[in-house]
């Protein structure tokens, strides 16, 4: 299966199997995955995801209409974006594995782009919108990282530490999640942009959808073999878990109108709270008034 079948569906639910079935199919052709795609399966049954539904989908084009929530929404998935880059780096730094430290520093850099890249979305979908100032200071929503960089963990970071299986399985979901609010995004968007931005606007978001496709079949690939060494019961509990985690984020997130996590919703939720850097300040909210 191909990225444009993953585009084309008009199922607004089944997408997370799907995703994840184009992901290895796009990003490691001829790789199976068979223990990750029946915890998957297991999972997906027992804790069905409400991102994986017609009704949020119906919410999200609503919320969209709103140019206001569109272009906030754009600064939030960059802010998500950033904060994402920092945590890969630091688990990164401190992975003892040689192959996977390089995936989640090419990881940490992906995401690092992807801050910028979706700016440029911002930049390109509502011109001189943006107080010039503030646009200059959203820049360092990303923290600018490259594979040249030496890599550190950050003081006190969470995810200063070697990742496990289940740090797999969550990012794993949050990349799935990811592609899917990019799918819905792309509509979303050309409900605003003008058409001489277009053609820009779709090979960024061509590369964006590319990339989350990459980052969900490498951890599709590290759960797979890790999970050769665990029972099929126990993997199957991890991912159940790890989603209901998620589901009940989305649950919450829904009341508000934003469709991923973020640093505010890190504050929120027990689940999501070691993605809080200690001391860090909760600064999304102060991004919303500025864009009106
Ligand atoms: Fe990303
Ligand atoms: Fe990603």
């Amino acid at each position: 299966m191909d990225i444009d079948t993953l585009l084309s569906t008009n199922a607004a639910s089944g997408r997370v199997y799907l995703a994840a079935n184009v992901a290895l199919d796009h990003s490691a052709p001829g790789a199976e995955c068979p223990l990750y795609f029946e915890a998957l399966r297991r999972a997906l049954e027992d804790e069905p995801p409400p991102f994986d539904t017609v009704q949020y989908a119906d919410i999200y084009r609503n919320a969209s209409d709103s140019w206001q929530w569109m272009a906030v929404s754009l600064i939030t998935n960059a802010e998500r974006e950033g904060d994402g880059a920092k945590r890969l780096w630091s688990l990164s730094a401190c992975c003892d594995e040689p192959g996977t430290k390089k995936l989640l520093k090419h990881h940490a850099v992906d995401e690092s782009q992807h801050a910028l890249l979706y700016l440029a979305l911002l930049d390109l979908t509502f011109p001189d919108t943006v107080d010039p100032t503030f646009r200059t200071e959203l820049n360092q929503l990303s923290p600018h990282y490259a594979l040249h960089q030496e890599l550190f963990a950050v003081e006190g970071s969470p995810y200063a530490k070697n990742p496990t299986i289940d740090d797999f399985l969550q990012m794993n979901i949050a990349e799935i999640r990811t592609a899917i609010h990019h799918i819905m995004q792309r509509p979303a968007i050309a409900k605003h942009c003008s058409p001489d931005k277009r053609n820009r606007i779709e090979l960024i978001q061509n590369s964006l959808l590319r990339d989350e496709l990459k980052h969900v079949s490498y951890t599709a690939l590290l759960i797979e073999r890790i999970a050769a060494g665990i029972s099929m019961d126990r993997l199957s509990q991890l991912f159940r878990r790890r989603f209901r985690d998620f589901n009940q984020i989305t649950l919450d997130e829904l009341g508000q109108g934003v469709f991923d996590c973020s640093v505010e919703c890190c504050t929120k939720h027990s689940s999501c709270r070691p993605k809080i850097e200690p001391g860090r300040p909760v600064d999304v909210v102060n991004i919303v008034p500025l864009v009106n």
